[in-house]
């Protein structure tokens, strides 16, 4: 079965360009992002991991451990790395599964047989500090992902993890905020001064610090 929100993110130890590494070892306390690509000397991955090496400062900034798998083997991985940072001017800085058996691909569904039985498709898991599944997205292999949407997930989720709001539509870091359903007006009055009602269902308040 799929893995869904809420899940355990399913632990492995496995092979990568870094070394041996045990998934929930590596996340320790913070939050984590496991992304699959469909295979290695390929021109959208070569973007995508080339782009991820260069936003690894904004994950940083969030707490945030980065890794990556594809179903191809470390010395594949190896000589790819080159080519990454000569298209993208960004070294390869978090670590590469190697999955030539597949393990971890069966382990997180990653691998859709009516679209290639033998690729991963472009999978994301962001898995926080409880080691549950926040978010999971899949991408088709022709379509790169966005990855500045997948910070922006993270600011919401680390956001509604702390306080009792929600983001809506389009929300970006700094933005006004909508008060969930479960605060009462007194709660929301003591919580939030100040905060606005445009429907009895829909507060809206500043981003809580
Ligand atoms: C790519 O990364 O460009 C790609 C990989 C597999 C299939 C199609 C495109």
């Amino acid at each position: 079965m799929a893995i869904q929100l809420g899940d355990e993110a399913p632990d492995f130890t496995a092979e990568t360009t870094e070394g041996t590494i045990n998934f929930h070892q590596y996340l320790g306390d913070g939050w984590g992002i496991l992304f699959s690509h469909p295979a290695d000397f390929t021109p959208v991955c070569t973007t995508e991991l080339g782009r991820v090496a260069g936003l690894k400062p904004e994950f940083e900034k969030r707490n945030t451990k980065v890794i990556a798998i594809s179903v191809d083997p470390l010395d594949k991985h190896e000589a790819w790395a080159q080519d990454i940072e000569d298209v993208t001017g960004n070294k390869l800085n978090y670590p590469l599964i190697a999955d030539p058996d597949r393990t971890v691909a069966n382990l997180y569904g990653m691998i859709h047989p009516n679209a290639n039985d033998t690729m991963t498709v472009r999978s994301v898991f962001v898995v926080g500090p409880d080691k549950k599944v926040k978010l999971t997205l899949t991408y088709p292999a022709a379509t790169g992902r966005d990855f500045n949407e997948i910070l922006r997930v993270i600011d919401s989720l680390q956001l509604t993890a702390k306080h009792k709001v929600a983001t809506p539509a389009d929300w970006r870091q700094g933005e006004d905020v909508i008060i969930t359903t479960a605060v009462s007006n007194d709660e929301a009055a003591e919580r939030f001064p100040g905060y606005e009602t445009i429907k009895p269902y829909l507060r809206k308040t500043q981003q809580p610090a």
